[in-house]
């Protein structure tokens, strides 16, 4: 079984894995505190912090997973969907790695990564993995996806955004409440104070499988505008209710469409991954339905679930596996979707 060296850099964290005989021994993660300030990514800071930080990375994922460089047999890289410019400095490293060790290189669409999270063993961790086919609800920062998953290389995208992705909703209805980046963890620690029949938000009428998050935020925004006109202390005297109501808004309009995709398709294995997968309200809501449908329900653990270099490494695999490996002149995408 190969070696593979797994590296992320698709927007503000760096990370790199080691999977080895099957299993990911060390997936290292360095976030960039630099763009807490900005209130969201800037894209030229990241990419310098990803300089700064891949080869310390690098050699912590190699020594946690007590794995020599002349020991790795293949790297996989992120090629994209992300910030070019993050991209970038993933993807040089990962040719220099390849031409040092004169070993094959491995380019890995970031949401097909995302998917095959779920595919991740840890030794000593009992995990369930999904049967094929089985449909996922892909929402991070930058997606909002229903995927049919037929095979590891077998994906076929069925519902996406027209406009923002839900990650993006959270992030910036927060910025609005004057919450800081990133927004959906903090409110989704202030929504469990709160009650989310509060405030009713406008609900997208799109057809077919897609999502809208756009209308949404909007309606947040003047919302909180008109109410902070009348009583300027609003966002502190509702900050919980606020948020509690708002992740009820999210939550919902991402049920109906995966219910909706899961009637369609007749498939009851439910994967949900992205940034977003971690949202206790999603979960739980995901779950309940579960029992209701008869679905089997599947999420990532945290740290796999976010970006990070292990679902790289797992994706490297099953390319690796497949023969499926790439030229030198490779280069990174920013927009890419999946094949
Ligand atoms: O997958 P990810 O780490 O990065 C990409 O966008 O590719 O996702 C980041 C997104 C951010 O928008 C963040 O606010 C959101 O995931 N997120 C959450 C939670 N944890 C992360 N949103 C809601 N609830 C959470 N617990």
């Amino acid at each position: 079984m190969p070696v593979i060296l797994g590296i992320e850099s698709s927007c503000d964290d760096t990370s790199a894995a080691v999977l080895k005989d099957g299993f990911v021994l060390s997936n290292v993660i360095a976030g960039q505190k630099v763009h807490e300030a900005y209130g969201g990514v800037v894209p030229e800071l990241a990419s310098r912090a990803h300089q700064q930080n891949i080869i310390p990375v690098v050699s912590e994922a190699l020594r946690q997973a007590s794995v020599r460089v002349t020991d790795i047999d293949a790297v996989a890289f992120t090629q994209g969907p992300g910030l070019l410019g993050s991209l970038l400095v993933g993807t040089s490293f990962a040719k220099g790695f390849a031409i040092a060790g004169n070993i094959p290189l491995i380019e890995v669409n970031h949401l097909q990564a995302h998917i095959l999270a779920n595919f991740i063993k840890e030794p000593g961790v009992e995990s369930r993995h999904p049967s094929f086919p089985f449909l996922t609800l892909l929402v991070s920062g930058g997606n909002s996806q229903l995927i049919v998953v037929r095979d590891y290389l077998d994906m076929e995208i069925i519902g996406q955004t027209i406009d923002d992705a839900a990650g993006e909703a959270f992030d910036k209805c927060a910025k609005v409440m004057g919450l800081p980046y990133p927004g959906g963890p903090v409110i989704d620690r202030l929504a469990q104070e709160g009650n989310a029949e509060h405030f009713l938000f406008s609900k997208p009428r799109i057809p077919g499988l897609d999502y809208s998050f756009s209308g949404l935020k909007t309606s947040f925004l003047y919302f909180i505008r008109d109410e902070v006109k009348k009583e300027p202390d609003f966002i502190r005297n509702n900050l919980n209710d606020l948020c509690a109501s708002l992740q009820k808004s999210i939550v919902d309009i991402l049920l109906h469409k995966l219910k909706k995709a899961a009637w369609e398709t007749g498939i009851k294995q439910i994967a949900i991954g992205g940034g977003v997968s971690a949202n206790s309200g999603l979960q739980a809501a995901v779950r309940s339905e579960a029992i209701r449908s008869g679905w089997e329900v599947y999420i990532p653990r945290l740290g796999f679930s976010l970006d990070n270099a292990g679902m790289v490494a797992v994706t490297g695999y099953y390319k690796y596996m497949a023969g499926q490996f790439t030229g030198l002149d490779t280069v990174p995408f920013a927009r890419t979707t999946l094949s």
